[in-house]
């Protein structure tokens, strides 16, 4: 199994570039199963998650090409299998997001229930409730969800909870109803925005994405589109914190600044200073950061997916910072591995102070999902010593080439096997 090597003590410096985001091409990929048409999506970004997304819609009959751009050309007209087996759905949950597509276009779906996962127990209700309110006939049996629906009628669905692939699953599903769909206390994140900008493309009558209430003007069907996937946030925001974190300065070009709102303003708390120029940002750290306290919640508030991260800056601030999790019940457990590296971090429920110390020294260290990851990886950069992280296969699920891009940035990062 491969480890990153890393020894730490460099500050990054330089320009990379930012990848297509994960979270926006997974419910993209997924918009193929609406039409007979092709649906081509540039900026497609070369993670794990991607290929397993791509494996279980050719599995399904969709055909695939991917040129040397990352350019990925989908055809849906000739499905056949409309299953998300348990194989698929257990190493990646973002499978759910064929279910609405299958049962709007092609009447009926299976797919494997995803179960809990490290990060918390993430049930799929709202995904199943919401069908069911757009008329499909819903059974959770064996493990499996089966779902079928002549055509799909157009309904008012309120979210109990804001949910970003619940609200992609249903606002995808909508699109091929009868009548008009009202989704409300809608996920408002910038990849529901670009999920619905490429229905829109293909056809569909999407109204209010970005805001909590999406409205969806039930079409026959969808054609096929081009679409440019959009920058990824997180990744973004990673590269910035790993700067900040190792006193570095930066260039990070093709990113979206708009989406990083509450990361940029976390940034410029802790004194690093930022600016932006079109799709490039940069910063500037010196010094120590000055610890921040974050509290994650649905977007524009501060990203769950960016909480580990700024952990990580924190846990070498001057100061303490207090950091809650709103979103999920178990995401803390990169505290744990922060500590072996010499991190003070107290937990408490969904509370964790973290007490900055001047220096990390580097160990061995688990990843033990995704952004934990992308946590250690900092922490390592700024340790002294080495620093080798264990399980690496999570970061290859969702970071794009990140040693590659890190070494490009006088990182002194190796992936060993
Ligand atoms: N929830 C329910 N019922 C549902 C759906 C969600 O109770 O039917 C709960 C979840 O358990 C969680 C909260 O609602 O406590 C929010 O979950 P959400 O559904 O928004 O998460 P998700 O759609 O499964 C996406 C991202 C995650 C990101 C979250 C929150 C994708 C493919 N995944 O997951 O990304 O953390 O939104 O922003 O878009 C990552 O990239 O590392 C990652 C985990």
């Amino acid at each position: 199994m491969d480890k990153l090597l890393i020894r730490g003590g460099v500050p990054l410096a330089g320009e990379v570039r930012v990848s297509g985001a994960k979270n926006a091409a997974l419910p993209l990929l997924c918009a193929a199963l609406l039409t007979d048409q092709p649906l081509r999506l540039a900026n497609v970004p070369h993670l794990r998650d991607v290929t397993t997304m791509l494996g279980l819609l050719a599995q399904m009959g969709v055909e695939v090409n991917v040129d040397e751009q990352m350019c990925v050309e989908l055809n849906g007209a000739h499905l056949r299998n409309p299953v998300a087996p348990y194989e698929l759905v257990k190493t990646m949950r973002a499978s759910i997001l064929v279910l609405g597509p299958l049962v709007a276009r092609h009447g009926q779906a299976r797919v494997s229930l995803p179960g809990g996962c490290a990060i918390g127990q993430r049930p799929v209700d709202q995904h199943l409730k919401g069908l069911a309110a757009l008329g499909a006939d819903i059974q959770v049996e064996q493990g499996y969800i089966t779902a079928r629906a002549r055509r799909l009628q157009g309904a008012r669905i309120v979210a109990d909870l804001v949910t970003v692939t619940g609200t992609e699953n249903l606002m995808m599903a909508a699109c091929l109803a009868e009548g008009t769909t009202v989704i409300e206390n809608a996920a408002r994140e910038p990849e529901v925005v670009n999920l619905a900008a490429c229905l829109n493309a293909m056809g569909a009558r999407i109204a209010g994405a970005g805001t909590d209430v999406i409205t969806v003007e039930g079409v026959r069907e969808l054609g096929g589109a081009s679409h440019r996937i959009m920058p990824d946030r997180v990744e973004t925001g990673t590269f910035l914190v790993a700067a900040a974190a190792t006193g570095g300065t930066v260039a990070l070009r093709d990113a979206d600044p708009a989406t990083l709102d509450a990361v940029i303003g976390k940034l410029r708390e802790a004194g690093a200073e930022v600016g932006v120029d079109g799709a490039t940002i940069r910063l500037a750290m010196r010094g120590r950061p000055q610890s921040v306290d974050v509290r994650t919640a649905p977007y524009p508030a501060f990203p769950t997916d960016m909480q580990a991260q700024l952990m990580a800056l924190d846990a070498i601030a001057t100061g303490a910072g207090v950091i809650t999790e709103t979103i999920f019940e178990n995401r803390f457990m990169h505290a744990q591995e922060l500590a072996r590296l010499g991190a003070d971090i107290d937990i408490s429920g969904n509370t964790a102070i973290v007490r900055g110390v001047p220096r990390l020294q580097g160990a061995s260290v688990m990843a033990t999902d995704l952004r934990a990851s992308a946590s250690l990886v900092i922490a390592g950069l700024v340790a002294e010593g080495e620093t080798l992280i264990d399980r690496i296969y999570h970061l290859d699920r969702g970071y794009e080439a990140i040693e590659e891009k890190l070494a490009r940035l006088g990182a002194r990062i190796r992936r060993v096997h």
